[in-house]
C-alpha cells in the first residue's frame, strides 16, 4: 500500500535537492555535457519567438514519440531543434528527461546568438541556426568525459584485460545500434577479477544507418581513450556512447521501481521548474547595462502597452517604492518580490520585480493574462501596467490592503466567521470561473493556494499571481511546458503526467476550501496521516461533519450549508479530473441553495492506484 504520492514526492524533493542518490533509482537526468556556441547570425530579432515555437512543437512530439525534430525557417534566422531520448527510456521517463533538459538549456542564451547542445545521461537536446540533422561528427566541438577513478587494476595484465573488454562491448554496440533503430546496450559480466562493463550507444533518429555507423565509429575511439578509467562518455554531434563498470541503463524487466523513479524525477523537475518556469527564461541573467541595450534594440515597448497607456516610468516606480527598500516589501512569490509603492498622485500600488527579467516574459504575461480580454473582475487582482524599459521588468498591480489568506488563516489571531469564510470561498470560485470561462481564452492559474488569495478591507477575495498562468489551447490539453505549482495543491494527474487542464485548478481550489473550512494547512511535509485531505475525507465518511470544521467556530455555522460546501470541496479533489465539477458549476452550487450537491464518490488522492489513466499511456 502506498502512502500519499505527494508526501513521497516531497520527501524525495528534499532528498534530491541535496544530492542525487543512485540508491533511489536513476532517472538519468544528470548532466553529461553542455555546449553553448556563439553563432554567426547577426540579427537576434525573432530568435526568441522562433525558438519558443520550435520548443513547443518538439514538446508535443517528444511526448508521443520519444524524439522529435522541428524547425522554423521564416522569419529569419532559421532555427532547427532536435530532442532525442535514449532507447531504453519509457515514455514517461523520456518526458521527464526532456523537461529537465529544457530547463537547463536556457543557459545558452539565444539573445547572444548562441546555439546549444545538451547531453543528459538519458536524452539529448539541441537547437541551432542551421540544418544539422545529418551532422555525424563535429571534430571541433565533440566532447568526451572520462571518470578517472584511481582503482585501476594494479597489474598490467588485468588492466589490459579490462581495456579489451571495454573494446569488445563498445564494438558490439557500435555494430548493433545502426541496425537497431540507432540504439543498443551490451554488457560483459565480471570475470576473474576483471570488472563487468556495460555500454550504450544511441544515434539521433535524423541520421541514416551510414551516418549512425560513422558517428559511432568515431565515438568509440573517443570513449576508448577513457580506459582504464571505469567510465567514459563520448558526445558527438550525431550520437552518444557510454561505457561504465556500473549498470546505468534500464533493464527492461524492472516493474515497480520505475514509478519511484518517475516521482523522483518529477520532484526534481518541480524544483527545477520553479526556478525556471518557462522557456522564455532563455534569455538568462546577464549584465544589466547590456541587457537594457539589447532590450531596447530588440523589442522596445510592445505596441499594446503603448496603446493602452500602461507604461510606467522605471525611475518613478523606483522612487515610489523607496528604491525597493526592504521595509516596503510585501511578499515574495515564485515570479518575483512585491513592494508597496506610493505614486506621485498618491495612488498606492503593488510593484512586482520579475525574476524573469525579460521583455518577452512581460509580453507573454500581457498577452496571456490581461490584455486579451482586458481582464477585470472583482475577485482578481488588477494589473495596472508595467515598466519594461528600465534595467529590470516591473509589473504594477492594484494594492490589496489586507494580508493574504494564509496569513489570516494560519498566522493571525483574527478569527474568520463562517460567513466571512463562505464569502472568501465564493469570491475565489467566481474569480477562477472567470479565468476559466467567458473571456474567450481559457486561462489556467496553475498555482491556486492560500498565499495567492489576497483580501481587501472588507475581506473580498482577490486572486493574485498570474506568474504561472498559461492559456489553454484547446488543441493541447496535454500541454506540458514544465511542471510548476505548489506541492500539496497540485492535482495528481498534473504531478505525475504534467497533464494540465482547468480541472487542475479545480483540484487546488478544493484543497484551498478544505483548508478554509478546517482552519488547517494541508501540509505536505507532515506525516501521511496528517494531510487535511485524508482526514476530512475519513471524517466525512464517518459522518463526523462537525469534526471537519474549524473548532474555533465552536459550532456556530448552519449545518446543512457547511455540509454542502464540504461536499463541493471533496467533489473538487476527486482523483479523476472528469469527476470534478467545472468552476462555473461550483459557483452555481455555492450560490444556489436549492441546487443538489452530488455526493463525492472518489476519495481525494490517497494512493497511486487512483492516478487516472485516461490516456493509453500507462506508468508501467
Ligand atoms: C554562418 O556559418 C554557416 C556555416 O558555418 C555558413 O554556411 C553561413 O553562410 C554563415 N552565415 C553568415 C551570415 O556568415
Ligand atoms: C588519472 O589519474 C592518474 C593519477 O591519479 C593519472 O596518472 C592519469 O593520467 C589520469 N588519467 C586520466 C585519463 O586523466
Ligand atoms: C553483440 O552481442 C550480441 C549478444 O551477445 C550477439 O548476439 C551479437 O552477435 C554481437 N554482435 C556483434 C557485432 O558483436
Ligand atoms: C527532421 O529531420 C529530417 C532528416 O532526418 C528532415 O528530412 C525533416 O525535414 C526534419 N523535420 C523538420 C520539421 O525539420
Amino acid at each position: 500500500m502506498w502512502p500519499s504520492i505527494l508526501n513521497l514526492a516531497c520527501v524525495f524533493l528534499v532528498l534530491f535537492s541535496s544530492s542525487f542518490s543512485p540508491l533511489l533509482g536513476d532517472p538519468r537526468i544528470s548532466e553529461a555535457g553542455i555546449l553553448c556556441l556563439r553563432s554567426n547570425v547577426s540579427s537576434t530579432a525573432n530568435v526568441l519567438s522562433s525558438v519558443l515555437d520550435v520548443m513547443l512543437k518538439i514538446t508535443a512530439e517528444v511526448t508521443e514519440n520519444r524524439w522529435a525534430n522541428d524547425s522554423v525557417t521564416s522569419p529569419l534566422p532559421e532555427i532547427y531543434g532536435l530532442a532525442q531520448c535514449h532507447g531504453d527510456l519509457s515514455r514517461d521517463d523520456c518526458l521527464l528527461c526532456f523537461v529537465q533538459s529544457r530547463n537547463i538549456l536556457p543557459r545558452c542564451s539565444v539573445l547572444e546568438s548562441k546555439s546549444g547542445r545538451l547531453y543528459l545521461d538519458g536524452c539529448f537536446l539541441r537547437f541551432d541556426y542551421y540544418n544539422f540533422y545529418d551532422e555525424t561528427t563535429d571534430p571541433q566541438h565533440d566532447m568526451v568525459k572520462c571518470a578517472n577513478h584511481s582503482n585501476f587494476p594494479a597489474d598490467q595484465q588485468a588492466r589490459q584485460q579490462f581495456v579489451d573488454k571495454v573494446d569488445r562491448v563498445l564494438t558490439n554496440v557500435s555494430a548493433v545500434a545502426p541496425e537497431n533503430k540507432g540504439f543498443a546496450v551490451f554488457e560483459e559480466a565480471r570475470r576473474g577479477g576483471v570488472a563487468g562493463v556495460y555500454a550504450l550507444a544511441q544515434c539521433w533518429n535524423t541520421l541514416d544507418r551510414k551516418g549512425c555507423r560513422e558517428c559511432l565509429a568515431n565515438a568509440m575511439i573517443m570513449a576508448r581513450n577513457c580506459t582504464p578509467g571505469d567510465e567514459g562518455r563520448a558526445m558527438n554531434a550525431g550520437c552518444f556512447m557510454r561505457y561504465s563498470t556500473q549498470r546505468f541503463y534500464t533493464v527492461p524487466t524492472d516493474g515497480d521501481s520505475s514509478k519511484l523513479r518517475i516521482i523522483i524525477a518529477i520532484a526534481s523537475s518541480v524544483a527545477a521548474a520553479t526556478s525556471l518556469i518557462f522557456i522564455s527564461a532563455y534569455v538568462g541573467y546577464r549584465k544589466l547595462s547590456k541587457k537594457r541595450e539589447v532590450q531596447k534594440k530588440l523589442f522596445g515597448v510592445p505596441a499594446i502597452v503603448r496603446k493602452l497607456n500602461l507604461n510606467f516610468n522605471y525611475e518613478s516606480l523606483e522612487k515610489a517604492t523607496d528604491f525597493f527598500d526592504d521595509s516596503r516589501k510585501l511578499g515574495q512569490g515564485g515570479a518575483g518580490s512585491v513592494y508597496k509603492g506610493i505614486l506621485p498622485d498618491r495612488r498606492v500600488v503593488a510593484v512586482k520585480r520579475l525574476v524573469f527579467n525579460t521583455c518577452q516574459w512581460v509580453d507573454y504575461l500581457f498577452n496571456e493574462v490581461n490584455l486579451i480580454c482586458g481582464i477585470q473582475h472583482k475577485n482578481l487582482v488588477r494589473l495596472l501596467g508595467c515598466s519594461i524599459e528600465g534595467p529590470e521588468s516591473l509589473l504594477v498591480y492594484e494594492y490589496v490592503p489586507n494580508r493574504s489568506l494564509d496569513q489570516i488563516l494560519f498566522e493571525c489571531n483574527h478569527i474568520l466567521s463562517w460567513q466571512e469564510r463562505l464569502n472568501i470561498i465564493s469570491g475565489t470560485a467566481e474569480g477562477l470561473a472567470f479565468l476559466h470561462g467567458p473571456c474567450g481564452v481559457k486561462i489556467i492559474h496553475r498555482d491556486i493556494k492560500s498565499s495567492n488569495v489576497l483580501l481587501d478591507e472588507d475581506l473580498t477575495a482577490k486572486i493574485a499571481d498570474f506568474g504561472l498562468a498559461r492559456c489553454l489551447d484547446p488543441e493541447k490539453s496535454h500541454l506540458s511546458t514544465g511542471i510548476a505549482g505548489t506541492l500539496g495543491y497540485m492535482a495528481p494527474e498534473y504531478v505525475v503526467r504534467g497533464q494540465l487542464t482547468e480541472k487542475a485548478d479545480v483540484y487546488s481550489f478544493g484543497v484551498l476550501v478544505l483548508e478554509i473550512l478546517s482552519g488547517r494547512k494541508n501540509s505536505v511535509f507532515g506525516q501521511v496521516s496528517g494531510s487535511v485531505l485524508q482526514s476530512v475525507w475519513k471524517q466525512y465518511k464517518s459522518n463526523g461533519l462537525a469534526e471537519c470544521i474549524d473548532p474555533v467556530l465552536k459550532g456556530t455555522f448552519p449545518v446543512s450549508e457547511a455540509l454542502n460546501v464540504l461536499q463541493i470541496a471533496l467533489l473538487c479533489t476527486q482523483a479523476s479530473p472528469d469527476l470534478r465539477p467545472s468552476m462555473s458549476e461550483v459557483v452555481e452550487m455555492l450560490n444556489n441553495q436549492e441546487r443538489m450537491v452530488p455526493v463525492p464518490t472518489q476519495p481525494p488522492f490517497l494512493n497511486n492506484n487512483l492516478i487516472p489513466d485516461d490516456s493509453s499511456r500507462s506508468l508501467r
